[in-house]
C-alpha cells in the first residue's frame, strides 16, 4: 500500500509540503480553493480531489496549510461530521493559541483529532536538512503520525495543550517580523544614500546576530536582575532618537523608530532610566 497523505491548502508552503510527500513516495491527494494550482503536482502524480470532503475521505492524515483557521472553516465547515470522523488534521496554518484551541475542540466535536503545528522555515526549507516546525496536541497522535509528519520537517513537540505550538510559534513570530521590519527600515534608509541592500549585507548579518545579547540577558530577566550595569535605558533612548532622527532627517518613514523611541521613552517615564534596557520586558508586561 505504501504511505499516503492529503494536503489541503496549496500557498507557497503547502505546495512545497505536497511535492516533499511525493518526493517520498506518499500516495497524496490534494484540495485547493484555486485548482490551478494543484496543476505541477497532478503531473508528478498527485490526486486532485474534487471537494474538500473527498479530499479528507482519501486520508487518514489531512495537512492543512491555510492561511489562518478562517480560512480552514470556510474550507472544512462545509463538510460531514462523518467524513472528518477518525482523520487527524496537522494544522500547519497559522493563528493565534485561542484560535488553535477553539479548532481543536471543532475536529474533536467531529471525531478527529488536531495536531497544532507551527512551521518555523520557508517554503525551500520544507524538506530539507535542519528545518523544525513545533507541535502541540495529543502525545500518541504525535508519536503514531511523527514519521509522516519528519517528511516536512523535524519536529519539536510542545505538549498536550493544542494552544502550545501556536504559541510557541507566534512567540518565534514577534521576534521575526519585528527583526524583519527592523531590517526593511535599515535598507530604505541605506537607499536614500545609494547604499543597495547587497552592499549592507555582511552589516545587516552581523546585526541581526543576536545571540550573545540573548544568552547574556536571559538569566539575567528571569532572575529580575534589570541593573543598569552593561546598558541603561537612558542611554538606549538617547540612542533611539537618534535612529529616528537619522531617518526622518533623510526623509524616510519614521514610523518604526518613532514606536521605539516611544516604547523606551515610557520606560524611562515609569522610572527605569537607570536600569538595562531589558527592563522594558517588565513594561511591557503591563498592556
Ligand atoms: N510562506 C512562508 O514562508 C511560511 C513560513 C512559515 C509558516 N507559514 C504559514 O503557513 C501557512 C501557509 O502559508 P502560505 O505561504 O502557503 O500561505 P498563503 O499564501 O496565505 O496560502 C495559503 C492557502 O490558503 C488558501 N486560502 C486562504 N483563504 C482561503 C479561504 N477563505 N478559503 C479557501 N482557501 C483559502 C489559499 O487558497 P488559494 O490558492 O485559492 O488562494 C492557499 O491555498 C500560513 O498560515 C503561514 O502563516 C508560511
Amino acid at each position: 500500500m505504501g504511505n499516503s497523505v492529503t494536503v489541503i491548502g496549496l500557498g507557497p508552503m503547502g505546495r512545497a509540503m505536497a511535492g516533499a510527500y511525493l518526493d517520498q513516495g506518499y500516495r497524496v491527494t490534494l484540495w485547493n480553493r484555486t485548482a490551478a494550482r494543484a496543476e505541477d503536482l497532478v503531473r508528478r502524480g498527485a490526486v486532485l480531489a474534487p471537494s474538500p470532503a473527498e479530499a479528507v475521505a482519501a486520508n487518514e492524515v489531512v495537512v492543512v496549510s491555510l492561511t489562518d483557521h478562517a480560512a480552514l472553516y470556510a474550507v472544512l465547515d462545509g463538510v460531514a461530521p462523518a467524513a472528518l470522523a477518525g482523520r487527524v488534521l496537522v494544522n500547519l496554518s497559522s493563528d493565534t493559541p485561542g484560535r488553535a484551541r477553539e479548532t481543536a475542540d471543532w475536529a474533536r466535536e467531529r471525531g478527529a483529532v488536531q495536531l497544532t503545528g507551527g512551521v518555523l522555515v520557508p517554503p525551500s526549507g520544507i524538506g530539507a536538512a535542519g528545518s523544525s516546525a513545533f507541535y502541540s496536541g495529543p502525545r500518541e497522535v504525535f508519536e503514531a503520525h511523527r514519521s509522516t509528519l519528519e517528511v516536512l520537517t523535524g519536529t519539536d513537540y510542545r505538549g498536550e495543550d493544542p494552544g502550545l505550538a501556536a504559541l510557541f510559534y507566534q512567540l518565534n513570530m514577534v521576534m521575526f517580523w519585528t527583526a524583519l521590519s527592523g531590517h526593511w527600515q535599515a535598507l530604505a534608509l541605506a537607499d536614500a544614500y545609494g547604499i543597495k541592500a547587497a552592499d549592507l549585507l555582511p552589516y545587516s548579518v552581523g546585526a541581526l546576530d543576536m545571540k550573545r545579547f540573548l544568552e547574556f540577558y536571559a538569566p539575567r530577566v528571569d532572575a529580575g536582575d534589570h541593573s543598569g550595569d552593561v546598558d541603561r535605558l537612558a542611554m538606549g533612548l538617547a540612542s533611539a532618537e537618534h535612529v529616528l532622527h537619522t531617518v526622518t532627517d533623510a526623509g524616510v518613514d519614521g514610523a518604526l523608530p518613532a514606536a521605539v523611541v516611544d516604547l523606551f521613552r515610557r520606560g524611562v517615564e515609569a522610572g527605569h532610566g537607570q536600569d538595562s534596557s531589558s527592563s522594558l520586558v517588565e513594561v511591557l508586561k503591563r498592556k
